[in-house]
């Protein structure tokens, strides 16, 4: 791969800045950037630049339009090899395609993506946190970059991927949430793109999630667009109930949720523990009587930024119900400690989920 502009010795690095005692989530981002262009469909062949400010028009379609789209991976030290192990790569670039199609957006070989991952993840290995549970977190993001005013897909792209050094997504880190269920906002509706990780799905729940931080709440949890009876999904991460012994995650097929590399992963380890797992419709109203019979036994969030985060409360319509008395429960922990055991390489990989670097 070229490498354009890297850090010469004269340039500080950000290594510096960057206080890893208050690592936080996506405050800093490492020395370089991955950067392709695709003009009428077809891709440069991508360079590693130095992260830096870049230059763009007041005409640019994205700004209005939204043609945009973004993916979240991470990089872990292998606690017990050494090197490095990136989780499931293919899977982001597989959703970073069917996203794109949803955009009308152009495809970019998962080979390609995987060598610049790589590249970089080398590139700028020193900024791993050493930490066990932090990590370099991977973000790609591909975007129209064409300049015009008339509503219609880009005819030039460009595929920046960034990375940051992070620790947990929410500052109370594995200590239970308190969530919000919206009735009166929706994140997504059926036909529209919630299956897509863009931008407008995320500026759909700033709204509401700044009423709710507001109100005490960390986060909101989305219900159907249309009947506003049906989990969705909490929109930095997919919500998985334990009721009755059983694992129940929403189903993927309303096309409203985002199939996340997390919840995989939680639903195949599931069935190597020997847990039920039902992905399924859920209503609210479903984990409300639940809990009113006392067959609900927790509940978590799942993804890549996320982890796995315990719900301690959930508030719908004025009502609250606490989820194993705001304590992490034993299921949400062995999926926490078996996720991170694999990342950090202390755990046997039998499904090949790393991609190993040996740096
Ligand atoms: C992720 O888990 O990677 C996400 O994209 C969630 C959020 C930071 C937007």
């Amino acid at each position: 791969m070229v490498e354009a502009n890297i850090m010469s010795n004269q340039t500080a690095s950000r290594f510096q800045e960057i206080d890893y005692s208050n690592l936080g989530f996506g405050k800093y981002f490492s020395d370089h950037v991955f950067e392709a262009d695709n003009i009428d469909n077809v891709w440069s062949s991508g360079v590693l630049k130095q992260y830096s400010p870049m230059s763009i028009e007041p005409g640019m379609s994205t700004l209005h339009y939204g043609q945009t789209i973004f993916e979240g991976l991470k990089a872990y030290r292998d606690l017990k090899n050494g090197g490095v192990n990136i989780f499931r790569p293919e899977m982001n670039s597989r959703r970073l395609n069917r996203s794109a199609k949803r955009l009308c957006m152009p495809q970019y070989l998962e080979e390609n993506f995987l060598d610049a991952i790589k590249q970089l993840v080398i590139r700028d290995k020193r900024f791993i946190p050493n930490e066990r549970g932090q990590s370099l977190y991977i973000r790609p993001l591909l975007f129209g970059d064409g300049n015009f005013l008339g509503v219609h897909p880009s005819d030039s792209y460009k595929l920046l991927i960034m990375t940051s050094p992070v620790a947990s997504y929410y500052e109370e880190g594995l200590k239970p949430l308190k969530i919000l269920v919206s009735h009166e906002y929706a994140r997504t509706v059926r036909g529209g793109l919630g299956a897509a990780k863009t931008a407008a799905n995320y500026a759909a729940s700033l709204y509401a999630a700044k009423k709710a931080k507001q109100e005490g709440y960390s986060q909101v949890l989305w219900l159907d667009g249309v009947s506003m009876e049906y989990i969705d999904e909490v929109g930095a991460m997919n919500i998985v109930f334990v009721i009755d012994n059983k694992i129940i995650t929403p189903a993927l097929d309303s096309g409203t949720i985002l199939a996340g590399v997390t919840r995989d992963t939680v639903i195949q380890l599931s069935k190597d523990f020997g847990y039920e797992v039902e992905e399924r419709r859920i209503k609210v109203s479903e984990v409300f009587d639940s809990h009113k019979k006392g067959t609900l036994q927790e509940v978590f969030g799942t993804g890549t930024a996320a982890i796995i985060s315990p719900v301690g409360q959930l508030t719908y319509n004025d009502k609250d119900i606490v989820i194993n008395n705001m304590e992490i429960g034993p299921v949400a922990q062995k999926f926490y400690d078996t996720i991170l055991g694999l990342v950090h390489g202390e755990i046997e990989d039998k499904n090949n989920w790393n991609l190993h670097l040996d740096i």
